[in-house]
């Protein structure tokens, strides 16, 4: 494993070099980050959780007709992913009140919004991530107004297809972030959905009890946080083929 190439190594995941030409291998780690770097950790099994989930919807998001960089899942802890020049932003989309928003808008968590609504984050670390406006992505060329209708098209269409999917397994799809990258294949550029989709970039309610089974665990300190991804899972139904792998994850609790 540590002979392949590191192309990238990022807070939750690295990135080696694909054994074609124009793919990767995307490993998920079991490390977590918060408020941007100043809070660290480990949460045990995320890693093989979040690929197996991110695998999933990836894979169920593509059958509605999303392209994304997902290929095929590898082993545990890693995917076969195509290689994209990442767009260098994080679209998040919320449907109810909860992080951030709260605190920039004074909204109470839980509130749901008048709308779905889309916010778009620079990846900017040392910036920690600032809100920036659509006026701002077009100035400075952080991509083509093509491409932003292209992202807004494709993240409302997830938000409408997740919603309904988790609302299915008795889970609120409170918020979730999106990455999207530049794929080309010779004198061709689209634009596909990148990264993961996972507990660790959204927000799951669960609809009766409104326990948190996302990050947000982690980030506030409310414990049972490798529980509440493998519920995740669970709830999907992931893991049915691999029974152990929960009973890892739910080992693990703090
Ligand atoms: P926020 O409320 O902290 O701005 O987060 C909104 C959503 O985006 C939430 O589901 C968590 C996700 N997110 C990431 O995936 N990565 C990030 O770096 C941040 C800040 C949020």
């Amino acid at each position: 494993m540590s002979r392949r190439k590191k192309i990238y190594e990022g807070k939750a995941k690295i990135l080696y070099e694909g054994p074609e030409a124009g793919t990767l291998i995307a490993h998920f780690k079991d490390d977590a980050t918060a408020f941007n770097n100043q809070k660290r950790g480990q949460i045990e099994g995320k890693g093989v959780l979040n690929n197996r989930i991110s695998e999933f919807l990836m894979t169920r998001i593509e059958a509605i007709g999303i392209p994304t960089h997902f290929i095929k899942r590898l082993n545990m802890r890693e995917q076969l992913v195509r290689k994209v020049e990442i767009i260098p932003l994080e679209m998040v989309c919320r449907n109810v009140a909860a992080g951030t928003i709260c605190k920039r808008l004074g909204l109470k968590e839980g509130e749901k919004l008048p709308r779905p609504i889309i916010e778009y984050y620079l990846k900017d670390d040392e910036l920690g991530d600032p809100l920036v406006s659509e006026d701002h992505i077009s100035a400075f060329g952080w991509a083509a107004p093509q491409e932003m209708d292209d992202m807004i098209a494709m993240t409302f269409r997830v938000n409408d297809f997740l919603s309904g999917m988790f609302g299915a397994i008795g889970i609120q799809l409170i918020d979730f972030k999106l990455e999207f990258g530049r794929q080309f294949e010779g004198e061709m550029m689209r634009v596909i959905l990148a990264d993961e989709i996972s507990p660790d970039s959204c927000r799951f309610w669960d609809v009766q009890s409104k326990r948190k089974l996302d990050k947000d665990r982690f980030r506030q300190d409310l414990g049972d946080v490798p529980e509440a991804y493998a519920e995740i899972a669970r709830r999907l139904g992931v893991l049915k083929d691999r029974p152990d792998l929960k009973v890892v994850a739910m080992e693990n609790e703090p």
